[in-house]
């Protein structure tokens, strides 16, 4: 078995080597704020990947605190280094993709630009590579000999649990399905490329979950460091764009998992509704028409805030945008209503029942507000 892995070992090495320097790796760095850690990284990759030709191509979303001014003044000082600065975007995983897609070196490295993550096993990750032992390596926290560093009881409970949950749409073999540390075939990312959702931050269950045919991988083991410069960027939000990363790998060929969010976030809305009805019309503050044209406009201003939050998170309106969306919200939404009352009534006159009736006038409605907003208020 060795034998044959060391035969197929050689000629792919020299038939992949660009003999004029141009990169064998390319180590994809998604950042953001991260200007007091590039030097370090850097510093540390040139040490470990001494003999090959390698490049570091750090993907910036404009962070505030410079850090791509400072990677294109490391590049002229460095042609290992490159800089792509993304404008008006925010996202970990698109900010990967679109580094490996700026990249022509037959293999892509994924990594973190905070130093947590242990550069010392990259020429491993390289060789089960080369050798053909598998399309990714990965770098695993998950199996013997890697570890989580000294995250609190919380934080490695929720990872682990998330971990679980990905294994509704990963092969359960996999351990370490959320590392953001991985090693793969350029070519191989390429052919599924298309079919990523690239959302939030978990590329690498993304990719395993995008393709017909399994991914040959390996697993690698290594101890997440503790972060010494900077913050993490991953907040409460991050747990619900990997709840629709999720739900779009189970789902997304049948509806848009933006839908989704938006009719049960439309079925919340109309709890607020009756909440509000009940307590401004029992309560004999407000006649019953007052009462539910004041909880419309509340629970339209709640759809549209929860929306913007979250449904938009990518597309977040803020300052003016902000209430000029609420506008074009309000406006779609009753046009909306009306398209709802007069389906439902057209079904009431031709079946006579009530309740299909009222379904069929509420599909239409949200179909209708969701097709509307998602062109005039949140469209770019
Ligand atoms: N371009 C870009 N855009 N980069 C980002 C963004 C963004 O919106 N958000 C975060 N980053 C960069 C950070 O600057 C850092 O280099 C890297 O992505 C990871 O972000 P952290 O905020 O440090 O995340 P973490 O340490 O809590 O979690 C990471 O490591 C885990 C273990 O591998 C993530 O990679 C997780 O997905 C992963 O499970
Ligand atoms: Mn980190």
């Amino acid at each position: 078995q060795s034998e044959q892995h060391s035969a197929l070992a050689a000629p792919v090495l020299i038939e992949q080597s660009p003999s004029n320097g141009a990169p064998l790796l390319s180590v994809i760095v998604p950042t953001f704020n991260e200007r007091g850690n590039l030097y370090e990284l850097v510093r540390r990759l040139a040490i470990q990947l001494q003999e090959i030709a390698w490049e570091v191509i750090f993907v910036d979303d404009d962070s505030p605190d410079g850090t791509a001014e400072l990677a294109r003044a490391m590049a002229r000082a460095n042609p290992h280094v490159r800089c792509l600065q993304r404008l008006g975007r925010r996202g970990l995983s698109s900010a990967c993709v679109e580094g490996v897609m700026s990249s022509s070196a037959p293999y892509v490295l994924i990594m973190d630009g905070d130093l947590q993550h242990d550069e010392s096993i990259l020429p491993r990750m390289l060789q089960a590579l080369v050798s053909g032992e598998a399309d990714v390596a990965i770098g695993s926290r998950y199996i013997d000999g890697g570890g989580i560093g000294q995250w609190d009881d919380g934080r490695a409970m929720i990872s682990r649990f998330a971990t679980r949950l990905s294994h509704l749409v990963v092969p359960p073999d996999l351990k370490d399905p959320m590392s953001g540390f991985f090693m793969m075939r350029r070519e191989v990312f390429l052919a599924r490329a298309r079919a990523l959702s690239a959302m939030g931050f978990k590329i690498l269950v993304d990719l395993f979950a995008s393709g017909r045919k399994p991914l040959r991988f390996v697993e690698i083991p290594y101890q997440f460091r503790n972060r010494q410069q900077g913050e993490s960027k991953l907040d409460n939000q991050a747990a619900w764009d990997y709840l629709m990363l999720l739900l779009d790998k189970l789902v997304g060929h049948l509806l848009p998992v933006r839908f989704i969010a938006f009719a049960g976030i439309g079925a919340l809305g109309l709890a607020v509704h009756l909440l509000i009805l009940g307590a401004l019309f029992k309560s004999e503050s407000l006649a019953f028409q007052s009462a539910q044209a004041s909880a419309t406009l509340l629970a339209m201003s709640f759809n549209f805030t929860v929306n913007n939050l979250l449904t938009y998170r990518d597309r977040r309106l803020q300052g003016f945008g902000w209430w000029r969306g609420l506008a074009s919200f309000m406006l779609a939404c009753s046009i909306g209503a009306i398209a709802n009352v007069g389906i439902a009534s057209y079904v009431f006159d031709a079946k006579g029942q009530w309740l299909l009736a009222a379904l069929a006038g509420v599909v239409v409605g949200a179909v209708w507000n969701y097709a509307v907003t998602s062109v005039y208020t949140w469209g770019k």
